[in-house]
């Protein structure tokens, strides 16, 4: 390990340069990876625009039935055919997710913690690489906690995921994890996206922060940022416009979209920004004409 005095930190992150290892795939950093890897990506990432729009519902592995994931089962149905990938747990999945409608699957796999704790850090892999394989998944998603308690042993868990997603081709999205300690700053997500790509994931789950474009830059696997706490649809819609200029691959949305009073306008007003080349303002505009 280089040693941690003296370095100078980063700061020509060439932005405006396009990623230069892809081959002619739409996935960014999958060149050299196999077929039922880029298979599988493929399903995650639309082979035209190249991004996703992942429906987050896996809130309940650690918080419980929170408002708008009451009931799986009546919610799902309503918006699949909006989402390119379904970011849930094995059991929400099976009991709730019709199995025709033949989407990918982004199978949460790591858990430790409740609501009921204060540190929440602790998460291990929970899910056999068998079962995932049994679920058809897309990808395998496990948090990781850079800089809080758990760090060790979730940078372990990761890693697990990745050596048992490569032996069969199951790509890994690390889940940057902010933690009520943890700060928010570009220089945090940096540090933390980075490192989860160095570890060999397919794709990596973040946050939207300050110079996100340096941030997107310096990581060589895509990027999908989560929605976070329910603002008004105008805001989410700008995030996720701010995310795709940035450089993201797509959003992670789950409370902005299942919690909107229109979840299914919601959903679709996020394709037109993420897959259409929408503006923030165009989005909402057709927002506002389809609930109106
Ligand atoms: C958190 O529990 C999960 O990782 C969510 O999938 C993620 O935070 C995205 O959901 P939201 O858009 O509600 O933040």
């Amino acid at each position: 390990m280089a040693d941690n005095v003296g370095n100078k930190d980063a700061k020509s992150f060439s932005e405006n340069i396009p990623f230069s290892n892809n081959g002619g795939y739409h996935v960014k950093g999958a060149s050299n990876y196999d077929w039922g890897m880029k298979d599988r990506l493929s399903r995650i990432f639309n082979p035209k625009s190249g991004n996703t729009v992942m429906l987050a519902f896996d809130h309940g592995y650690f918080m419980g039935p929170t408002s708008g994931l009451e009931r799986l089962d009546l919610l799902i149905p309503e918006l699949a055919e909006y989402a390119d990938c379904l970011m849930g747990t094995r059991g929400a999945i099976r009991s709730s997710v019709p199995t025709t409608y033949n989407k990918a699957i982004a199978l949460r796999a790591s858990s430790g913690s409740s609501v009921l704790q204060d540190d929440l850090s602790h998460e291990s892999m929970v899910v056999d690489i068998d079962d995932s394989i049994k679920m058809n998944a897309s990808a395998i998603a496990i948090q990781t906690f850079i800089g809080a308690d758990g760090q060790k042993e979730t940078i372990e868990a990761l890693n697990k995921a990745v050596n048992l997603g490569s032996k069969y081709s199951i790509p890994t999205m690390g889940v940057v994890a902010v933690g009520k300690e943890m700060e928010r700053t570009n220089k945090f997500f940096l540090l933390a996206t980075r490192m989860l790509a160095e570890f060999g994931v397919q794709i990596v789950k973040t946050y939207y922060c300050d110079e996100f474009e340096k941030v997107a830059s310096a990581c060589p696997v895509p990027l999908v940022v989560a929605g976070g706490k329910k603002v008004p649809e105008k805001d989410a819609l700008t995030l996720a416009y701010k995310s795709i200029q940035g450089g993201a691959a797509g959003v992670d949305m789950g409370r902005n979209i299942f919690q909107s009073k229109y979840p299914r306008e919601m959903i679709q007003a996020v394709n037109k920004v993420v897959h259409e080349g929408y503006s923030d303002t165009e989005a909402y505009e057709f927002f506002e004409n389809m609930v109106n």
